[in-house]
């Protein structure tokens, strides 16, 4: 991953991250670099992180439940000196009594430097930064993007591997309905990794997505099946969503197919790193989770570094 010497890149401070299309493969690769600044994997000691943005506040706006997101800007925030605001759950707010989001976010704008929203309605991060002044980070607006989940899919791989030109990377699972494996898709498509699609037809991965692929010249290949010469370097698992059917029985007859059980080991032994970016519900049994090649855990935890690096950004404090 290079060096710790990071040449400034003068366009973070006060960027809105909404959608991980906005952002140049340059950009990326930054946003990678910065987050080893932040890592015990690549640094003794983060106390000289301790303070960056000491005297800044967070605004974190949870709309919807999260575990893993929240929980790591809320530790990404303080770890570089941050303090915070927000909520995790809006019945405990005056949307209740029948305030509007717009409204909402103007008042937490005046009394934050950045906002953190995710929200189930597809577009409402760029709606709260089209309100706010501060910088809003989207985690998560229902099915369209949650690019920071992205960010730190991207950041793991490069980790694990060392590089993301020349590695090849399955996505398996929702590639219908998935946010997270439509953003990876088109941010893996800026380097040179082939990708493997493996879902049920009904859950394939949209037509307008291969179409860009196409476009950007990005090998790709599509199974409905688990192929048992899987060559590949990382399997993203993903889960299928069942709030995302309009019918029921479909989800029924579709929800077990792609379940990744014990015998999964075979492949992990051969090399094919595990990927999830959870929750999971069923389709990782937890007999994998003690394998060295099942990462998703430590996938969460690379989330952290990322989210610590992409505050310092915004706020212009590195
Ligand atoms: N991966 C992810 O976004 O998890 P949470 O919903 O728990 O934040």
């Amino acid at each position: 991953m290079g060096g710790f010497f990071l040449k400034k890149m003068k366009n973070f401070k006060g960027r809105d991250i909404i959608d991980i299309n906005d952002f140049s493969k340059e950009e990326l690769l930054f946003i990678l670099k910065t987050a080893k600044r932040f890592d015990p994997a690549f640094v003794k000691s983060d106390r000289s992180n301790y303070t960056i943005a000491q005297g800044k506040i967070a605004a974190l706006l949870f709309f919807e439940p999260s575990t893993r997101t929240e929980q790591s800007f809320r530790s990404a925030a303080q770890k570089i000196g941050m303090g915070i605001i927000g909520f995790s759950d809006p019945e405990g707010t005056s949307i209740r009594k029948g305030e509007t989001f717009s409204d909402t976010i103007r008042i937490m704008d005046s009394y934050a430097d950045v906002l953190t929203i995710r929200h189930p309605e597809p577009l409402s991060a760029k709606k709260a930064a089209e309100v706010a002044q501060i910088p809003v980070i989207n985690a998560g607006d229902g099915p369209n993007q949650h690019p920071t989940q992205t960010m730190l899919d991207l950041y793991t791989m490069m980790k694990e591997a060392g590089k993301l030109d020349g590695i090849t990377v399955a996505l398996m699972g929702d590639l219908r309905y998935g946010r997270t494996v439509h953003a990876l898709s088109l941010a893996l498509s800026h380097f040179k990794i082939k990708q493997i699609f493996i879902s049920h037809p009904s859950l394939k991965m949209p037509d307008e997505f291969l179409k860009i692929l196409e476009s950007r010249g990005v090998e790709y290949a599509e199974f409905d099946h688990l192929p048992e010469d899987l060559e590949a370097d990382f399997l993203y698992q993903t889960r299928v969503q069942k709030e995302r059917f309009k019918d029921l029985e479909e989800y029924k007859k579709i929800k077990d197919k792609f379940i990744l059980d014990a015998s999964f080991k075979r492949y992990l032994d051969k090399g094919v790193k595990l990927m999830h970016p959870l929750p999971r519900v069923n389709e990782i049994d937890p007999v994998l989770d003690s394998h060295p090649n099942a990462i998703y855990f430590a996938q969460a935890k690379n989330g952290l570094y990322i989210r610590e690096a992409l505050l310092a950004l915004i706020l212009g404090r590195i």
